[in-house]
């Protein structure tokens, strides 16, 4: 069997990661029906700090294709990755593409997987956020629509695909790929030197923090938005430090717009940030304010506290279970929500269903056709619906 995963942009490399691991261990357990994996990288994301160094940092081998397709508007950007992607499936001929995911990597990849008849299995299906505005959205409906094999994270995510019409004998549940990475990699990231280098420490303790990411065009792209962001963090500070990595795109609009001076020593900004010490970063936080997708289930998981500065989200399981708390974008309840947090009034939470560190082990059982607990899941899902 041959297949080809697809890489683009951040959040893609922590979750073909795992994947990789697994194919690497089957192809040991069965030596006589390897899996022959490849990998290709569209160049979506192609900074140092937002690629490469997640290839070192998750052990993922040098990409086989590196589709260089760079930044560009949303059109540009999927036409450049299809074209450069069918060349490699012309010559390659896999019998799948894995996809994961919603960035325009994902659905560029899927659509040329789909117009030449080539089997596609998308990692993260059935997640809606219902808001169309959203490019995510627009990739995940559409990846969904022409996929083959559709796993799913969390049971929502099961609703959502049926509600649209997909064959329940295509949905899987599995868990949770990033959880796999997450959870092979938390024992590393205690030796992370981050907290030294950010001038942390205090004594042999963490100075407590306030972690910070924020990229979505709908927050980061306002002016007048982001400065009343900033005179928060200003007040926060107060209390607590901040710690704030800026995505290439928030920090190209902070300093278009000036709003990178003047801030206090409190509030420390950086560069992104490597997947090793984001995750010791998140791990120790002692509260995170967030637009990312990832980190709402990151934080879930090891059970820290997080205030999602949107008005949806596409992983209600976060906020159902978990210690996720969806504030909006009303930067007064998000103060308020952070200060709560910070006087001791947490929110407790728990591990969703099947984030057990095994998802991966399961999505190659069920494509290689060697999973029986997964066909008694099925059995119920079909007669269910
Ligand atoms: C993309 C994904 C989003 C994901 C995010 C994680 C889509 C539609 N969006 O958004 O779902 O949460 O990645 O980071 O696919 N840039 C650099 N260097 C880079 C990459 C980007 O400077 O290595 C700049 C680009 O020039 C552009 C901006 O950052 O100005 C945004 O990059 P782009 O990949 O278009 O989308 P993201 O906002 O990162």
């Amino acid at each position: 069997m041959k297949i080809i995963s697809v890489v683009g942009a951040r959040p893609n490399f922590m979750k073909i990661a795992p994947i990789h691991r697994a194919i690497q261990n089957y192809n040991i357990q069965y030596p006589a029906s390897t899996i022959h994996h490849q990998v290709c990288h569209t160049g979506q994301h192609y900074d140092e700090k937002m690629s490469k160094i997640f290839f070192k940092d998750l052990g993922l081998p040098q990409p086989d294709f590196y589709l260089g397709v760079g930044s560009g508007s949303h059109t540009e950007q999927t036409a450049k990755i299809m074209l450069e992607f069918e060349k490699v499936l012309l010559k390659e001929k896999p019998d799948l593409v894995i996809v994961v995911g919603d960035v325009n990597s994902t659905v560029a990849c899927s659509l040329v997987a789909s117009k030449l008849n080539i089997k596609i299995a998308h990692v993260e299906a059935g997640l809606r956020s219902c808001d169309r505005t959203m490019p995510e959205e627009i990739n995940r409906i559409l990846t969904d629509s022409i996929s083959d094999f559709l796993f799913v994270t969390e049971k929502s995510g099961i609703e959502n695909l049926i509600k649209e019409g997909i064959p329940p004998e295509k949905i899987f549940f599995v868990g949770n790929v990033m959880i796999d990475n997450l959870i092979q990699n938390v024992p590393k990231s205690s030796n992370s030197e981050i907290f030294s280098n950010l001038g942390l420490m205090k004594g042999k303790l963490v100075h407590p923090y306030v972690l910070i990411t924020l990229h979505r065009p709908s927050n980061v792209d306002s002016k007048e938005y982001m400065e009343r962001f900033f005179d928060m963090l200003r007040r926060l500070s107060e209390n607590r430090k901040i710690i704030f990595p800026l995505h290439p795109r928030t920090k190209k609009n902070l300093d278009a717009n000036g709003l990178l001076e003047n801030l206090n020593e409190q509030i420390i900004l950086t560069d992104p940030i490597g997947y090793i010490d984001f995750l010791a970063l998140t791990k120790n936080a002692e509260l995170i304010i967030t637009d990312s997708g990832g980190i709402q289930e990151e934080s879930t998981y090891l059970g820290i506290q997080c205030i999602t500065v949107r008005n949806n989200t596409e992983r209600p399981i976060t906020v159902e279970v978990g210690t996720n708390q969806l504030i909006g974008t009303d930067l007064m309840k998000v103060e308020q929500a952070a200060l709560h947090v910070i006087n001791g009034k947490i929110k407790s939470g728990r591990i969703p269903e099947l984030w057990d560190g095994k998802t991966s082990e399961r999505i190659i059982d069920i494509l290689v056709g060697k999973a029986q607990f997964v066909e008694l899941e099925q059995e119920k899902l079909i007669s269910n619906n």
